[in-house]
Order: C-alpha cells, then sequence, then structure tokens
C-alpha cells in the first residue's frame, strides 16, 4: 500500500479536550510516560483495580508465544468483581441498569437486585448441573437477562458464548456443536420494529439437530405461544424461585471466560477465546480511561447488542466492573419513531454515548432537525466503534449530537482484542475528525510495510500488534494451528490485525479498513474507505460504499453505491447530473485516479447485522453476477431494492 491517496490524512481540524474535562479527568499524559517506562508493572498497576483473591507471582509468561498468560497464579471471581464488590461497598441501591423496552415498558435493576439475580441463576445453572469448565449458550434478546446470564456463567466459572438474537438456526447449531455447550439460555422472543419477533422456535430447531444439549432456559420476555420440549424449563419457574445466596469462588486468572464467534468473510466462524483475569483487567481499565467514566455522576449508554464484543467488554465487564450505571435498550433507533435514541438520551439524561458509524450516518440521513428536538446538554463524552468513522459523520456526530462541546473518541480494536487499543483520550487528546489517534498507554501498535518495516511519518501499509496485551485472545476455540496461521503468520514475532492503516505527518493513526478492502486501480493502491469519505463529503451524500471490481483495462474498477440525503431529487436528469457531480468530487478530491467508474444511487445498503457493509454482495452487483449467500444480510430485501432501483451512468 505505498501510493495510497492522501484525502483522510490531509484532514487539518483538531479538536482539543475541553478544559473542565481535561482537568478532572480519569487519566492524564502521564499515564502514557508511566506505561513507557515499564509497561509490564503499569498493566499489573491497572489489574489492582480489581479485587483478587489470590495475587499473581507473574505479571505475563510470554515464553510460549504467540500463547500469553496475564497475572499468572492469580484467582479471582469476575461476577464478584462486577456486582458483590459495589454492594459491600455500600453501592446496593445505586442504579446498575436502566432497562428500556422497545415498548416503552421499563426496569431498573439496582447492584443489590443484579446481586440477587446473579446469585439465583448462578444456582439455577448449577443445579441443572452446569460446573465449571462447561459451555452455556446464550441466545437472548437485549433485557436484563442477557447480563445475568453472562455474570452468572462466570460466577461459576462456566465459559458463555453468546449468539447474536438475529442469527439463524445453521448459525446456532453450528456454535453449540463447536463449543460442545451442554445449556442453551433463551427468551420466547423479544421487541424489534415494533413487534414481538420469536426466539425459541430457532433455538429448537438447532438444539434438535444434536445431542449435546441438555437443558434449555426459558425467560419470558413477550408471552407469546412456544412450543415446549422436555429440555425446556421457565427461568421465572427456576432461575426467580433460586435462593438468592451464592457465594463466588475464585478461578484462575486463565480460566476460559467466554467464547465468541466471528463470523469472518471466508471459512468456519472462529471462536474467540478470551480469559478471566487480563481480560477484566483491560476492559475495566479502558473504559475508565477511555469514557472518562465517574461512577457517581455519570449515565453511560452503549447501544451495541450483547451478542457483538462490544457489548461483552462495554455492556457488561467494563462498565459493571467500575459500578457504572447505566442505559441498556432493547429495540431499532427508529422505533417508535426516529428519535428514539435522542429521546432515551433526554430520559436518562446519558452523559456518555458510545455507538456505530453507521448508526450515526443513518441519523445524518434522517435529517438535523430529529436530534435538534430533544435536550441532549447531559452528553459530555462519545464514542465511536466498528468502523473507520469517516471525517463527515464524525462532524455531524460532534455538532448535532455533542452540540460542539463534546470529545469524540473513535475506538478501534477487535473481538480478538478483547478492548479498546487505539483510541484519543478524552482529557489528553486533541482529536483529529476521522482518526483514532494513538495507542492507548501499554499498547504496542505498528504500521508496516510488505517487508514488516515500520512506515515512516506519512506512510501507509499494514495495522501490528507488537506487544501482547491482557485483553488478548489466547486462541481459536480448539483450533490453535488457525490462531497462528490467522494472526501470527504473515509477519515475524507480531499479531497481524488484518487492517490498513497511515501514519499522518504527526503520526496520528488513520485506520483504512480491512486489507481485502484495498482496490488496484491501474497498479494503485486505492483503500474503499478513503473513496467512501471523499463521497460522504459531498453535501448530497449520507452513505457510500464502493468495491472493485474487476475491469479489463485497469484491473480493478472502482464501483460506488451511494445513497443520497433525504432531501435530494434523483429523479431523471437530477439523477445523472448528480452522479457527474460525484464522479468529479471524487477526482477533485482524491486525484484521477479515484475517479469511480460507475456510481449507482441507491437507497439502502446491505449490512451485517453488527453493521459492517457486505462488499462481497456488492462486487457482485458491480460485476454483474448473481448474488451469492445472503443469510448474514441484516435486511435481505436491500438486495432486491439496489438491484431494481439502480440508476447507473457510465
Ligand atoms: C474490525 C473488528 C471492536 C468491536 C466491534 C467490531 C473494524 C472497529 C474501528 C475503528 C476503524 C474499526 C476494523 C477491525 N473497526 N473499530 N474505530 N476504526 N475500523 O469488532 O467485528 O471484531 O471487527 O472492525 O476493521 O479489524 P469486530
Amino acid at each position: 500500500m505505498s501510493e495510497t491517496l492522501e484525502n483522510l490524512s490531509s484532514e487539518t481540524r483538531q479538536f482539543p479536550p475541553p478544559a473542565d474535562l481535561a482537568a478532572n479527568a480519569n487519566v492524564t499524559a502521564e499515564a502514557y510516560e508511566e506505561a513507557a517506562s515499564d509497561r509490564l508493572a503499569f498493566w499489573a498497576k491497572q489489574a489492582e483495580r480489581l479485587t483478587w483473591a489470590k495475587p499473581w507471582h507473574q505479571i505475563l509468561d510470554w515464553s510460549n508465544p504467540p500463547f500469553a498468560k496475564w497475572f499468572v497464579g492469580g484467582e479471582l471471581n469476575i461476577a464478584y468483581n462486577c456486582v458483590d464488590r459495589h454492594v459491600e461497598a455500600g453501592n446496593g441501591d445505586k442504579v446498575a441498569i436502566h432497562w428500556e423496552g422497545e415498548p416503552g415498558d421499563t426496569r431498573t435493576v439496582t447492584y443489590a437486585e443484579l446481586l440477587k439475580l446473579v446469585s439465583q441463576a448462578a444456582n439455577t445453572l448449577t443445579d441443572l448441573g452446569v460446573t465449571a469448565g462447561d459451555r452455556v449458550m446464550i441466545y437472548l434478546p437485549m433485557i436484563p437477562e442477557a447480563a445475568v446470564a453472562m455474570l452468572a456463567c462466570a460466577r461459576i466459572g462456566a465459559t458463555h458464548s453468546v449468539v447474536f438474537g438475529g442469527f439463524s438456526v445453521d448459525a446456532l447449531a453450528t456454535r453449540i456443536d463447536d463449543a460442545d455447550a451442554k445449556v442453551v439460555i433463551t427468551a420466547d422472543g423479544g421487541y424489534r420494529r415494533g413487534k414481538p419477533s420469536a426466539l425459541k422456535p430457532t433455538v429448537d430447531e438447532a438444539v434438535a439437530r444434536g445431542d449435546r444439549i441438555e437443558h434449555v432456559l426459558v425467560v419470558r420476555r413477550t408471552g407469546q405461544e412456544v412450543a415446549w420440549t422436555a429440555k425446556d424449563k421457565w427461568w421465572h419457574e427456576t432461575v426467580e424461585q433460586a435462593s438468592p445466596t451464592h457465594e463466588a469462588q475464585p478461578f484462575d486468572s486463565e480460566h476460559p471466560l467466554f467464547i465468541l464467534y466471528t463470523s469472518g468473510t471466508t471459512g468456519k466462524p472462529k471462536g474467540i477465546l478470551h480469559t478471566t483475569g487480563g481480560y477484566l483487567t483491560q476492559t475495566s481499565y479502558t473504559h475508565h480511561a477511555v469514557f472518562d467514566l465517574k461512577p457517581e455522576t455519570d449515565v453511560y449508554w452503549c447501544t451495541a447488542d450483547i451478542g457483538w464484543v462490544t457489548g461483552h467488554s462495554y455492556i457488561v465487564y467494563g462498565p459493571l466492573s467500575n459500578g457504572a450505571t447505566q442505559v441498556m435498550y432493547e429495540g431499532t433507533p427508529d422505533t417508535p419513531d426516529r428519535g428514539r435514541f435522542w429521546q432515551i438520551v433526554d430520559k436518562y439524561k446519558v452523559s456518555i454515548l458510545y455507538t456505530a458509524p453507521t448508526l450515526i450516518r443513518t441519523m445524518m440521513k434522517w435529517g438535523d432537525d430529529i436530534p435538534a428536538k430533544y435536550d441532549l446538554s447531559s452528553l459530555r463524552v462519545l464514542g465511536s466503534v466498528g468502523e473507520p468513522i469517516n471525517p463527515e459523520a464524525w462532524i455531524w456526530y460532534r455538532e448535532h449530537v455533542g452540540r460542539e462541546r463534546t470529545p469524540i473518541v473513535d475506538t478501534w480494536w477487535q473481538t480478538e482484542t478483547g478492548a479498546i487499543m487505539i483510541s484519543p483520550l478524552p482529557g489528553v487528546t486533541a482529536a483529529k475528525p476521522g482518526s483514532a489517534m494513538t495507542a492507548l498507554p501499554g499498547i504496542g501498535v505498528e504500521v508496516i510495510d510488505d517487508q514488516g518495516q515500520p512506515v515512516p511519518n506519512g506512510g501507509g501499509g499494514f495495522l501490528v500488534l507488537t506487544e501482547p496485551w491482557p485483553s488478548m485472545l489466547r486462541t481459536i476455540w480448539g483450533d490453535d494451528k488457525r490462531f497462528i496461521d490467522t494472526y501470527w503468520s504473515r509477519f515475524e514475532g507480531v499479531y497481524f490485525a488484518g487492517d490498513g492503516a497511515k501514519k499522518d505527518e504527526d503520526g496520528a493513526l488513520w485506520l483504512l479498513g480491512r486489507v481485502d478492502d484495498v482496490m488496484l486501480v491501474s497498479g494503485h493502491n486505492i483503500s474503499t474507505t478513503e473513496v467512501e469519505s471523499a463521497l460522504v463529503s459531498h453535501p448530497s451524500v449520507a452513505e457510500a460504499a464502493v468495491v472493485g471490481a474487476a475491469d479489463p483495462t485497469t484491473g480493478q474498477a472502482i464501483v460506488a453505491f451511494t445513497i443520497p440525503r433525504g432531501n435530494v431529487d434523483t429523479a431523471g436528469e437530477a439523477g445523472e447530473a448528480l452522479i457527474k457531480d460525484l464522479r468529479n468530487h471524487v477526482a477533485k478530491t482524491l486525484g484521477p485516479i479515484a475517479k469511480p467508474r460507475q456510481i449507482m444511487l441507491v437507497a439502502e445498503l446491505p449490512k451485517t447485522r453488527s453493521g459492517k457493509i457486505m462488499r462481497r454482495l456488492l462486487r457482485d452487483v458491480a460485476e454483474n453476477r448473481s448474488l451469492g449467500d445472503v443469510t448474514t444480510l441484516q435486511d435481505s430485501a436491500v438486495m432486491d431494492l439496489i438491484s431494481s432501483g439502480l440508476k447507473t451512468a457510465k
């Protein structure tokens, strides 16, 4: 990627932290120095933020890379750290979760109530024969029981594997099989887009495909009719009747905490394994540092689903270990109307909001007038995660949500990294819109060329992690070889993240998306992110996805799928004129080599349920192929919409 373009890193705007936030920040610039002078001592100090039942005797054992052991010999109980100790400290009446159901029903769960529920669930799982080391699948909507189920597993040392509630029978059955799980925790259904959607039938089918599952624990959420099998037990007839006391036993620092499957673009899903002490150390520390969480006053809200790693690390383990008060929302952002998120921020006086660029761009598309109707003055830190946030969306987020006051932390990490790795610190960093800026204290990041050499400032290449970190994946479940091949083989001695990145003249990092998403046009490497960013910087564009399509003359040609903003006229000649204007706009911003061969105006883009654009499908359209597998699409009607409503111009 030597000849990448110059657009993103020529962004010169910079936003220093607000003075009052900087003056009271949890973490200051000193942390970088501290970590630089003794990295392991720095992490040991963060581990001491937790309560250990038995101290470790070695901070890191890296004698058998890439298999790391952190806080060797130490023992702790994760649920104790996330729940009991806050109650013991006198904070039992403090709200842990302000839960908001999609239909508008609410529940408030204090830390004392959370302790009761987690203890009851731990007792029930034990009664069902679950013991330390067993695997439990969790397939639930966004209800408090999801967090309770995860914590109950952690409490008894069972390894949970959460499967996103929108996934199919196939996806669930494969994961049950790979994890060799014996219990599933699910619900009758959950609310999505204004109506109850069923979960239990999917579980019934997936469970019937094998003979591993012994018990299915079912939460009643919607009250809809469900079929019943001999394996099923209602949550309210078991958990809610169980003894509310349970003594948490400590587990080894390297005890397996969870397996989370990443779909990946090829091959069978990878079961990413995370363990106990290091994982909790880094999720807890980063939540404290990156969001500047003040547990006494802040109301925190992460809009992710618990089925993704973001939900694991920044709804359950990070925030609860820090004693946060948080909002948890069950449903979609446009139910009952497009103001729902802002109404929730207003209602609960949310002060820290963590969401994804795809959502921010959707909100942009819906219009500035929607957030403008709500009081968002409680917000003081905004976060972004999941994909590169283009400068345009960053600025919109700051202006229309943060009302020009709040810092934005663009946080780069992966299911595999377990916790945030690259991000601004809100009280320290003068952030540039679109850049994740720098590695957090104690994290080693580098951008290298294909020879494995670090690139100078101004250069681009592959993002790698140069030092083991506490919350790193320990392996791929049951497949050490794949773990080594996937992450540790491309470059000697470093973790290959699979992302392209650039360092600007100041050394700030700009993430460019997956390296598989780089196009080769007439011998030039051009990142899809850069062209998308250029398109979205045009006032008529809400969202764009770019792919490289095979081209007889240029090798690959750039094809862009573009969603116009709501008020833009795209009928007939106006549409043709817009396409022409957009092609010229990209050429002007990035250089003529990046001018898309073709621009299609579309109403929607195909996304996975975690919000990532499925470029594979767009490539099929661009290359006039019939569509591949669309089963992981969030909304499978999207592809019909795209195929039928295309407006193309050459
Ligand atoms: C991939 C990991 C991290 C939790 C959610 C996604 C992309 C993530 C950013 C960011 C640019 C980002 C990367 C990464 N990504 N955050 N702030 N800037 N890219 O977890 O599903 O494991 O995906 O998401 O490409 O490798 P995941």
